[in-house]
C-alpha cells in the first residue's frame, strides 16, 4: 500500500464501492497483464478475448504501451527507471478501473520480474493473473510489425527491448502462450478458457 502524502485526505471511503459497481455490471472486476516482446502478440490476443467477453456482456478496457505511451505516458521513454514509472501509472490506472468493475487487459513489455512485481502489488495479487506472450526474439524480428526491429538493429532506437535492454523471461506466469506454436484463435481461447471463473459476478 502507498502512503498518503502529507496534507492529503482522501476519499475513498466516503465513494460507492467496488462491490456496487460490480453488482451493477454483474461481473468480477479483474486484471489479466499480458507481457512479452514487442512484437509478440500481446494486443493482438488482448482484442480478441475483448471481443470474446464482449460478445458475452462483459465490459472491459485493453491497455497497451503504445496507447499509453502516446498519452498520459508521452514524457517518458525507455530507460529502466522511465519503464518503472510507465508501468507504476499504469498500474494505478489498471486499479482505477478495477474500482469501477470493469475488467482490463494489459499489453505491456514490462522486461523485468521488478517491473511486474511492482504491477502486481498495486493492483493487488487476488485481482491479478500474469500471462507470457513467448515468441522467440527472432520470430518477433522477423514478423517486425511496426518496423521497430529494422530501426533498432539500425542503432536508430537505444534500449530496445530483447536487443540492447534486457527481458526476463517470467518464471511464474499464469498461463504462457508460444505465439509461433498457437494461432490466435487458441491464444484467445486459452486465456478466455482461463478468465471466465475469474470473471463471473460473485453474488
Ligand atoms: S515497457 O517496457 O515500459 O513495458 P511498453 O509496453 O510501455 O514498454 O511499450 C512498448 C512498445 O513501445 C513496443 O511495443 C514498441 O511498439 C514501442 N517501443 C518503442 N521503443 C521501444 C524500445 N526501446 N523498447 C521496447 N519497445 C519500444
Amino acid at each position: 500500500m502507498s502512503q498518503v502524502p502529507e496534507n492529503i485526505h482522501t476519499t475513498f471511503d466516503q465513494l460507492l464501492n467496488r462491490a456496487d459497481k460490480e453488482q451493477l455490471l454483474k461481473q468480477h472486476a479483474f486484471c489479466v497483464w499480458f507481457t512479452g516482446l514487442s512484437g509478440s502478440g500481446k494486443t493482438t490476443i488482448a482484442k480478441g478475448v475483448e471481443r470474446e467477453l464482449h460478445n458475452r456482456g462483459y465490459l472491459t478496457q485493453v491497455l497497451d504501451g503504445d496507447n499509453i505511451r502516446s498519452g498520459i505516458n508521452n514524457n517518458l521513454g525507455f530507460s529502466e527507471q522511465d519503464r518503472l514509472e510507465n508501468i507504476r501509472r499504469i498500474a494505478e490506472v489498471t486499479k482505477l478501473y478495477i474500482n469501477t468493475g470493469i475488467i482490463t487487459l494489459n499489453c505491456f513489455v514490462s522486461p523485468t520480474e521488478d517491473i511486474r512485481i511492482l504491477a502486481r502489488d498495486i493492483i493487488g495479487t487476488e485481482d491479478f493473473i500474469e500471462i507470457y506472450v513467448n515468441a522467440p526474439f527472432a520470430v518477433c524480428e522477423d514478423r517486425d510489425v511496426k518496423g521497430l526491429y529494422k530501426k533498432a538493429r539500425a542503432g536508430q532506437i537505444k534500449n530496445f527491448t530483447g536487443l540492447d535492454a534486457p527481458f526476463e523471461a517470467p518464471t511464474n506466469a499464469n498461463l504462457e502462450i508460444a505465439t509461433d506454436r498457437m494461432t490466435i484463435a487458441e491464444s484467445v481461447q486459452a486465456v478466455v478458457a482461463l478468465l471466465l471463473p475469474k470473471i463471473e459476478a460473485k453474488n
